[in-house]
């Protein structure tokens, strides 16, 4: 691992509200002032967004032209309802002028959905120059076979996931015990090729040693692909709750 930025934040997910975004990244590169025609060609994004994520979960969009162009990407995560979609889309919308208000290149993250728009055209290259990686403070009793049952269960979904009519969605659980039940979901944007979402889950789970070892539960997010697993359902159709507590969890940010 190189010398990155690395910070700490305490989080207890009983405090996060629905609308609350996992982490955004807002580019210091790539400062713009907010009466440019840089900002008017982003809220020409955010309005086509907002109106088209919900109805395939996925959109590609861009406003302007030449120098002032803005090329924007949305995506839900595949297992969510257009309901569920169209509601983080408009939060996410929202809240990422928020937080970048002077910035042409800006990212927001949440479990359900994910926002991004620059003025370079990101469309169909992988993106793992940003990192987000929530991961539970507890730690699995039985760490060499937590691990085998893991990277087997990775491996089935992340082949899944290259199949093109998942739509670079793969999902699935394992039973550990008659008690614990392991869930995991991956999920790369849809302008990937097949070989760049494989590349992308692989830098992901390939993260697993640095930021998720031993951990109950951890989530990689990057710009071009989503990794989770929980021993608690967390994905559609939700599992009854076998009663795993959630437990606290951290983040740590990497430039
Ligand atoms: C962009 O603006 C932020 C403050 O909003 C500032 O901290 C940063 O240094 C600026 N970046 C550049 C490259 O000027
Ligand atoms: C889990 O393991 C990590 C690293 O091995 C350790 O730093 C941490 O304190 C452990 N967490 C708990 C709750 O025991």
């Amino acid at each position: 691992m190189n010398l990155y930025y690395v910070l700490l934040i305490s989080l207890f997910l009983s405090s996060c509200r629905a609308a609350d975004p996992l982490g955004n990244f807002c580019n210091q590169n790539t400062n713009i002032s907010s009466s440019s025609r840089v900002s008017v060609n982003i809220d020409g994004v955010l309005a086509e967004v907002v109106s088209k994520t919900a109805l395939t979960g996925y959109v590609t969009t861009s406003s302007g032209k030449g120098s002032d162009k803005v090329y924007g990407l949305a995506q839900c995560r595949g297992d969510v309802s257009s309901k569920d979609c169209s509601s983080c889309i408009q939060d996410a919308a929202k809240e990422i002028r928020q937080r970048c208000p002077n910035q042409a290149d800006a990212r927001i993250w949440y479990d359900y959905c994910f926002l991004r728009y620059s003025q370079d055209d990101f469309v169909g290259k992988v993106d793992t120059s940003f990192g987000i990686f929530y991961f539970n403070v507890e730690n699995v009793s039985d760490p060499q076979s937590f691990n085998k049952e893991l990277g087997a269960l990775m491996d089935t979904i992340r082949s899944e996931a290259v199949v093109p009519k998942n739509e670079g969605l793969g999902k699935g659980k394992t039973g550990l015990s008659p008690f614990v039940t392991l869930y995991a979901l991956v999920q790369c944007t849809r302008d990937l090729s097949q070989i760049d979402c494989a590349q992308c889950l692989a830098i992901a789970v390939g993260n697993f040693p640095n930021f998720c070892d031993n951990r109950k539960g951890c989530r990689v997010l990057y710009s071009s692909c989503y990794v989770r697993y929980e021993l608690y359902p967390f994905f559609f159709p939700l599992d009854s709750n076998t009663g795993t507590s959630v437990g606290q969890t951290k983040v740590i940010v990497r430039f």
